[in-house]
């Protein structure tokens, strides 16, 4: 059968990150993956350019069950660690807000870096994952192209978001077969979706984006928001739904650093003959200004005529828009997979399983997912490092 020192399952961002850390002399490690090519999702991140780390990484930017695990890791391996393997690779960057590192050019250019760094390591690329099993003294990776033995294994084959990308809950599945407990899995940085009433309201306004702050079972955001054909979408929307569970309503800010009530009553005050919907207009986009004020029956009506209960209603349901999603968009479109392989089970310096010496788990697949805006590649370059450097 064949041998191997470390056998990596996935060749996505962890997975790739992995073998380049795990890297010595005379080290015989192969990585395997059932797609066509590595680090598909490398690829698409950001919008095609990769955000790829964030400078202002720290646990507080990541939710588990368990908030102190990642810290070992992420301290550990530092985004400015990243960066200099970015630039020493010679690919250009730049910072675009809240510490977010961007490529200037496209997001293989961090591919390639990842495969330049792994040397000595081998890829195998369409290669079916049949079974994961201990011998008593080893590990057997079966595979549709045969059998490998190794005495380690790193599992990297992430969560469940975009299946149509090779997605697969397979780790979750390895991890259960050797005991490991899993955090429930759902979801993450994903759109939210409207019952068909609300719908209604928001469907005109799909492509409408608005800057807007949420604040939500302890997560507080505030970044643009986009009305789609579904829901509410865009940065704010992204980072809220990590935070929300089905059935639990969301009260949106849709004028941050404005009181909309005390704005209008202002304005009724200097032009009395403007229409709400023109007042509303210097505060919101205008396709959002006039919805609302048709909403709200006031649409022909002039400022002078409101009374301030009438102003304070309209400023509530600006300040403190009272929205109830029905669902997400799920696992077809999130950025992420929330839960995964219980951190109670795993070792936070090494990322192997306590109780099944040379069997690591890293990357998306543990119950560790960071906020919108490279903190869940972050998690993957450090989680990835600490196995790879584990003895
Ligand atoms: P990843 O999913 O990257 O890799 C897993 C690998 O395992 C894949 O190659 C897959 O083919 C393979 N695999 C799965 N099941 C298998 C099986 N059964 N057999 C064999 N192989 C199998 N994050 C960020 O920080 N900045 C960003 O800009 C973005 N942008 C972004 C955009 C979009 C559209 C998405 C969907 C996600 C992001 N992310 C992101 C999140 C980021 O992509 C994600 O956190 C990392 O890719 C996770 O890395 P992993 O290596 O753990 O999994």
């Amino acid at each position: 059968m064949e041998q191997a020192d470390l056998v990596i399952l996935g060749a996505g961002a962890a997975g790739l990150f992995c073998a380049g850390s795990a890297c010595r002399q005379g080290r015989r490690i192969l990585v395997l993956d059932h797609a066509r090519n590595p680090a598909e999702k490398i690829r698409i991140s950001g919008g095609g350019r990769c955000n790829f780390t964030n400078l202002a990484t720290a646990p507080d930017r990541f939710l588990s069950q368990n908030p102190r695990f990642a810290a070992s890791a992420l301290s550990r391996y530092r985004p400015e660690q990243f960066v200099r393997l970015i630039e020493g690779a010679g690919i250009a960057w730049h910072e675009k807000t809240q510490g977010q590192l961007f490529c200037d050019g496209k997001a293989t250019q961090v591919t390639g870096m990842l495969l330049d760094r792994m040397k000595g390591a081998e890829l195998r690329l369409e290669t079916a994952l049949c079974r994961v099993s201990h011998d008593g003294t080893g590990f057997v990776i079966e595979t549709d192209k045969g059998h490998i033995a190794t005495s380690r294994v790193v599992v990297a084959t992430g969560g469940k978001s975009i299946p149509k990308m090779g997605a697969t809950g397979f780790a979750y599945d390895i991890a259960r077969q050797f005991g490991l407990r899993i955090v429930d899995t759902r979801a993450g940085l994903v759109p939210l979706t409207f019952a068909e009433q609300d719908l209604a309201r928001c469907r005109p306004l799909a492509g409408v984006a608005v800057e807007a702050e949420i604040r939500h079972n302890g997560g507080r955001f505030r970044d643009a928001l986009l009305f789609t054909h579904r829901g509410l979408s865009g940065p704010v929307i992204l980072q809220i739904s990590s935070y929300w569970q089905p059935g639990e309503s969301l009260e949106i800010d849709l004028a941050p650093g404005h009181d909309v009530a005390a704005d209008l009553k202002a304005m009724r005050a200097q032009a009395g003959r403007m229409t709400p919907g023109s007042a509303l207009g210097r505060i919101l986009p205008a396709r959002l200004a006039t919805a609302i004020c048709a909403e709200m029956g006031l649409a022909d009506a002039r400022l002078a005529d409101q009374p301030n209960a009438r102003l304070d209603q309209v400023g509530a349901r600006i300040n403190r828009w009272q929205v109830r999603p029905v669902g997400t968009e799920g696992y077809r479109t999130a950025e992420v997979t929330m839960g995964g392989v219980d951190t109670r089970d795993l070792d936070a310096r090494t990322l192997q399983a306590r109780r099944v010496p040379g069997l690591s788990f890293i990357g998306e697949c543990v119950d560790v997912t960071g906020w919108l805006g490279g903190y869940n590649f972050q998690w993957a370059w450090a989680s990835a490092d600490a196995a790879g450097r584990a003895p």
